[in-house]
């Protein structure tokens, strides 16, 4: 028997429920437009639609594709932009011009290329499930096929140019393995656990880098008014960051900034490998007109493609902007279901499908044996620049770090808008001895020396409100002169000149060009007056370091 629509209320369709499963993927009506079972009732089941369900009727078929919304999974993903339902938009354009109707598949275009295919196993070998049968080359990487079916015992294995849909191997029991598999979105892929996260993820911001330093594996959100430089901020990351990989989601964005992002991409190159950037790259967009229930699958969807990539002992950040906006496709959604709204509208497991979200985050040991980590930065929009709304603060309970975006700064043009004494990164403690290492044993110095200075330049600037500059002692006009070059030097990066991407080797040097000459003409002890304890590297005596001038 097969299933029929009962009612339309805009995305929410339903029809009657024998047979079907909760969240099964569907094909509604004639048009055969692609739907998600959320909700089974005796009588009905809610299905919610990812396209336009205009011309769609009573009485047209509903048909179970009797799996749940999956992404496919192989080689030949990079370079390439994807909706939020993983359909390929380069795929559609070529199949249906750019006018593409609901319902739509494009034939997967890749489908049609071939890989070579090297094994790493042979026949008679045991393979367990998530283990590597061998790779194939795409682009810089090695792209290691696993074996995400059965464990058993190899008894084939073939060796050369495959297709996607050709089987490269065969276990006893009959079982064929592909190139390619489909993975639930919104299942977790799975590892053999968590690692410490205490590799720094370098972005190239010296704010970021140098203030709150990133761990490969965190996560990191940047909440900020409108016009604070989010969408900026993330693709400037997306362009420099210390990855193998980038899965960027335009979630509920402008169009035309990602159309712009889009052709910025493709002619640059990846300042690491001299490659095109878009060879590391995929993009997910749903942008603010396609429909709402896409954008709320789109970040899974990307983010199991990310998670696809770090079981092959990559480094992977995903970038989604913003993530309010698929707060918000989930607020729709929940209200067309009629479910009992929390706060601000939003459903009350809200913070709970935040916190799932962000656990798919973490450095691990792969299913595998190897190492991978998959790192989260994403901005969040809140309405009215307000951080006490729910997703602002839903996000704040569960994320590592925070860089606030303050529409101040960026109202004075100072970018990025990341405000220094509200954001915070708790990998700080992680990393610090890693830059200490890596970079200069100065770093941990400089970096206190340099809260120091902003700490005690806010207390002054209320000082001298009062009295006016004039009225400051010299050692504190130097100390707000030093602080303002902090400020405008290298907190400030121009995202649109060289500047963009400082190594930390060159935030290094530039926070010492500011530091030190101020510390040999002043003499001034940074720390007591401040409250602040020096930390174990922190000299007690006023300088005490190398660079200190010698008493006379
Ligand atoms: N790092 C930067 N360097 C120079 N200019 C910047 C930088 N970041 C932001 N801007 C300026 O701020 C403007 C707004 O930035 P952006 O579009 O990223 O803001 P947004 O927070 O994404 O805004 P919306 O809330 O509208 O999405 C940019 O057009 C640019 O002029
Ligand atoms: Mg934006």
């Amino acid at each position: 028997m097969t299933n029929r629509i009962t009612g339309i209320s805009g995305p929410t369709v339903s029809a009657s429920p024998k047979g079907l499963k909760m969240y099964d993927r569907v094909s509604l009506g004639d048009a055969q437009l692609m739907g998600e079972v959320v909700r089974l009732e005796k009588q009905r089941a809610v299905i919610q639609v990812y396209e336009d369900t205009r011309g769609l009727g009573v009485g047209e078929p509903v048909r179970s594709v009797g799996k749940p919304l999956t992404a496919r999974l192989g080689p030949g993903l990079l370079n390439r932009m994807f909706d939020g339902l993983q359909r390929p938009l380069d795929g559609l354009y070529q199949e249906y011009g750019a006018f593409i109707q609901a319902g739509k598949q494009a034939a997967q275009p890749w489908l049609a290329r071939t890989f070579s295919f090297i094994p790493l196993k042979r026949p008679g070998d045991e393979t367990r499930r998530g283990e590597s049968l061998g790779y194939v080359e795409e682009g810089p990487f090695k792209h290691y096929i696993p074996n995400m079916e059965a464990d058993g015992r190899i008894v084939r294995i073939v060796e050369g140019e495959m297709g996607l849909d050709d089987p490269v191997a065969a276990l006893s029991d009959g079982t064929q393995l592909y190139l390619q598999h489909d993975w639930p979105v919104r299942l977790p892929r799975p590892s053999r656990g968590k690692r410490a996260r205490v590799e720094p993820l370098i972005t190239g911001q010296r704010c970021i880098d140098f203030l709150f330093p990133l761990a490969r594996g965190g996560t990191a959100i940047f909440p900020g008014g409108f016009g604070t430089g989010k969408t900026i901020l993330e693709q400037s990351i997306a362009k420099f960051a210390d990855v193998d990989v980038v899965v960027y989601v335009g979630c509920g964005e402008r169009g035309n900034e990602m159309a712009e992002m889009l052709e910025e991409f493709s002619a640059l190159d990846d300042p690491r490998t001299d490659r095109p950037l878009m060879t590391r790259t995929i993009v997910v967009v749903n942008t603010s007109n396609m429909p709402v229930a896409a954008r709320e699958a789109s970040i899974y969807t990307a983010v199991t493609m990310a998670e696809y990539y770090r079981d092959m002992g990559h480094n992977v950040l995903l970038l989604a902007d913003s993530l309010s906006r698929w707060a918000e496709a989930l607020r729709e959604i929940s209200s067309a279901l009629e479910e009992m709204p929390g706060e601000e509208g939003y459903p009350t497991y809200l913070a709970s499908r935040m916190a799932e979200f962000f656990a798919r985050a973490g450095a691990v040991e792969t299913a595998d044996g190897k190492t991978g980590s998959l790192t989260m930065i994403l901005s969040v929009s809140p309405p009215g620049g307000d951080f006490t709304e729910p997703v602002t603060q839903a996000c704040l309970r569960t994320t590592g770090s925070l860089f606030l975006l303050d529409t101040n700064l960026a109202y004075r043009r100072h970018f990025p808008a990341i405000n220094w004494f509200q954001s915070f990164s708790l990998y700080e403690g992680d990393v610090a001895s890693y830059f200490n290492r890596q970079v200069s044993p100065q770093w941990g110095l400089h970096h206190r020396r340099c809260r120091e200075i902003l700490q005690k330049e806010q207390r002054l600037r209320e000082v001298a409100e009062i009295v006016g500059t004039e009225g400051l002692q010299e050692a504190d006009r130097m100390l707000m002169h030093v602080a303002e070059r902090i400020r405008r030097e290298f907190l400030m990066q121009n995202a649109y000149t060289e500047d963009a991407y400082s190594s930390p080797e060159q935030t290094n040097e530039k926070i010492g060009g500011i530091l030190e000459p101020y510390f040999r003409d002043t003499n001034t002890p940074t720390h007591g007056a401040s409250g602040t304890e020096p930390g174990p590297d922190y000299p007690r005596t006023s300088l005490g370091s190398k660079n200190a001038r010698p008493e006379a």
